[in-house]
């Protein structure tokens, strides 16, 4: 581990070097706007003081978020470390993250008000409101009932962005029933990987969707999914795209068909806190996806808080996280924090270059949104298009502006900040993962903000970048960006597999939550996020295992043994080149190979692994072990220092 902190990369965004105040004066860090602070839910005298009860009483901190929510009954522990690293949060309260989205707001002026903006890639819109949302939600519930789903039951859910996937996830917690949330983009085999192991009972899916100007039959990704799916019983389809299918199998059913069937009135099941809300899968270092489990009770509070606090989310606003719910960031930041807090939120089916690179600019203008929440990947696609295209519409409503999913490069959050925001929205930098479930280190509007960093810890969250041993380390060096203290919408385990969990985040460096991330801290304290450190690539923000995409290598009939590794890529953040030993007495042109392997990693792993080139060696470098030295590989790939090689066998 020392080896890959010492690795990570050494130069630094010249604005570390400097001192905020030297950095004002050339007018290169961006004080918060007045007009935004000053209704803003927390402004700057709030968040200084939201800083120190954050440090001095974490749980205080954290009660007094809880209690802005419902609970059915009021927990006795705010934190529970007993059983640490399996800490637990609220526990004896019981809640229901769905009766917060939507229960409880059906009994107010929100009833009738907007929930979901449906936009299809054909520009047909559809609106839900809160009332119609809930009514929905319940009636799956009934047909979750109606087929024999039980409280604690897996259900998968492979969907694209729209609204069923709101209605599905919002009536499984409903129930008790626990989602899994695949992404559309994912393979057969991936899919079914993931059924297996959730041993989900039902899956719930659609006919097909619209991508980039093609129908996408999802249903006949899942029919392959289902020859090795044995737990499954039911598969549930909704009609979308209106593609012919076959639904001769007795295991499938129409959704809409059950939804006729069911009334809209269903009594919400009180949960424990820590009784399990969802598992999604994510990419680790084995060649296995980790079931990453959230809860109803911690999660909540984390996401509402922090959405309240970072977008500063009005009930009036329109917000748009152009993420996908298939990832957590769609899960915490399209369906429920949003629905939580109140607000409308916004699905797009589609991709942002259909028909034309001004699709996003046009949305935004159509529907006056207010805050934009987005992937720097997806920025720097947009950027290359020109600022004539943001230019062609009003976007004169919006207010914030948001980044996650990969370090975003300090010229690329000039030019959103200037081009979209019309340098009137500050851009909201925040760092989180799959397992924390919320922002982790994001500034609020109320910040003093450096291009390229993600600013300082949320309040009441405690990261840090330390070295191995878990000493910080000095301003300016690379470490390891480490979680000191629980928060409330941690992973609480991974399913299936609690030594692993303790394993993975726990125990490298005793007593921390190990993010896999390598950062450096200025003088500041501002964090700058220098990416993994660990064998997982960002490509276009998605997160892909190296092992991964070598295991899926691996399984073509040549090829004796693969290296995989992250190169840099001007869009995409991050793609694979992949380096392979072929068996002895390999006949086929090396064209055909690459090909072959190209189409098993689409088949295995799905499109989102975005390949750059495959070569072929008559050896890896390798430890004595026999463990592969990718980082040697990179290095040489990138024309780096190898490092320190004595370890290498030969
Ligand atoms: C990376 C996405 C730099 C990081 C919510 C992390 C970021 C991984 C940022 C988690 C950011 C996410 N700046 N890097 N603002 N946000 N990352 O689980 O490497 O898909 O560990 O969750 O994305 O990816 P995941």
């Amino acid at each position: 581990m020392e080896d890959l902190a010492r690795e990570a990369r050494q130069e630094k965004v010249e604005s570390q070097e400097e001192t905020t105040e030297a950095l004002l004066e050339e007018g290169r860090v961006f004080r918060p706007l007045p007009q935004l602070v000053v209704d803003a839910n927390l402004n700057p005298n709030d968040y200084e003081d939201a800083m120190k009860s954050g440090r001095s009483d974490l749980e205080a901190f954290w009660e007094e978020a809880a209690r802005e929510l419902d609970w059915f009954k009021k927990w006795h522990t705010v934190l529970d470390r007993t059983d640490a690293p399996f800490f637990k949060w609220f526990t004896g309260g019981r809640t229901n993250i769905a009766h917060n989205a939507l229960d409880r707001h059906v009994k107010t002026h929100r009833k009738n008000k907007v929930a979901i903006i449906y936009e299809s890639e054909s520009g047909a819109r559809e609106r839900m409101t809160y009332y119609e949302l809930y009514r929905a939600a319940n009636k799956f519930a009934n047909v979750l009932r109606s087929l024999d789903i039980k409280k604690g039951d897996r259900v998968a859910i492979y969907l694209p962005n729209i609204p069923e996937i709101a209605v599905v996830m919002l009536g499984c917690a409903k129930i008790g029933a626990v989602h899994s949330v695949v992404y559309a983009g994912f393979s057969a085999l991936a899919l079914r990987e993931r059924i297996n192991h959730a041993e989900a009972k039902l899956v719930v899916t659609v006919d097909g969707f619209h991508r980039n100007g093609k129908v996408i039959k999802l249903k006949e990704v899942v029919d392959e999914a289902m020859t090795a799916s044995p737990t499954v019983e039911t598969v549930v389809v909704v009609q979308r795209a209106g593609v012919d299918i076959d639904m001769s199998d007795g295991r499938y059913l129409w959704f809409h068909d059950l939804m006729d069937g069911e009334p809209a009135r269903f009594e919400t099941v009180e949960m424990d806190a820590n009784d399990p809300l969802y598992i999604l899968y994510t990419s680790g270092t084995t060649g296995k996806p980790k079931g990453v489990v959230h809860c109803h009770g911690g999660y909540m509070v984390g996401i509402n808080r922090t959405l309240k606090w970072v977008f500063d989310i009005k009930e009036t606003d329109i917000f748009w996280c152009a993420a996908d719910p298939g990832w957590v960031t769609g899960h915490s930041y399209i369906v429920y924090g949003p629905l939580i807090a109140g607000t409308t939120t916004v699905m797009y089916e589609g991709h942002p270059l259909f028909p034309g690179p001004d699709r996003m600019w046009q949305i935004i203008e159509k529907y006056g949104i207010n805050i934009l929440y987005t992937a720097p990947t997806t920025i720097r696609m947009l950027m290359r298009f020109g600022a004539q295209h943001p230019k062609k519409h009003d976007l004169s409503t919006l207010r914030l502006l948001g980044t996650v999913g990969e370090p975003i490069n300090p010229e690329v959050w000039v030019w959103y900040y200037e081009n979209i925001g019309n340098e009137n929205c500050p851009v909201m930098d925040t760092w989180w993962q799959t397992e924390t479930g919320m922002f982790m280190v994001t500034p609020t509007p109320c910040n003093v903000l450096k291009p390229g960093s993600a600013f300082k810890s949320f309040p009441g969250v405690h990261v840090d970048v330390v070295d191995a041993h878990g000493e910080p380390v000095e301003p300016g060096k690379g470490g390891h960006v480490v979680v000191k203290e629980p928060w409330p919408a941690m992973l609480t385990t991974l399913y299936k597999d609690p030594e692993k969990y303790k394993e993975v985040y726990w125990s490298k460096i005793p007593g921390m939550y190990l993010a896999g991330d390598i950062a450096t801290k200025d003088r500041d304290g501002y964090l700058w996020f220098q990416g993994r450190s660990d064998d997982v690539l960002k490509i276009a923000g998605h997160r892909v295992g190296t092992a991964e995409v070598e295991s899926a290598v691996v399984g073509h009939k040549h090829v004796a043994e693969a290296a995989c590794i992250g190169v840099p890529d001007k869009i995409r953040g991050e793609v694979a080149k992949i380096f392979v030993i072929l068996k002895e007495g390999v006949e086929e042109d090396e064209d055909t190979l690459v090909n072959e392997l190209k189409d098993r990693v689409r088949k295995v792993l799905g499109p989102i692994v975005v390949i750059r080139g495959i070569t072929f060696q008559d050896k890896l470098p390798k430890t004595r072990s026999g463990k592969i030295m990718r980082r040697v590989l990179k290095a040489r790939e990138l024309g780096l220092k190898e490092g320190d090689l004595s370890t290498l066998e030969d």
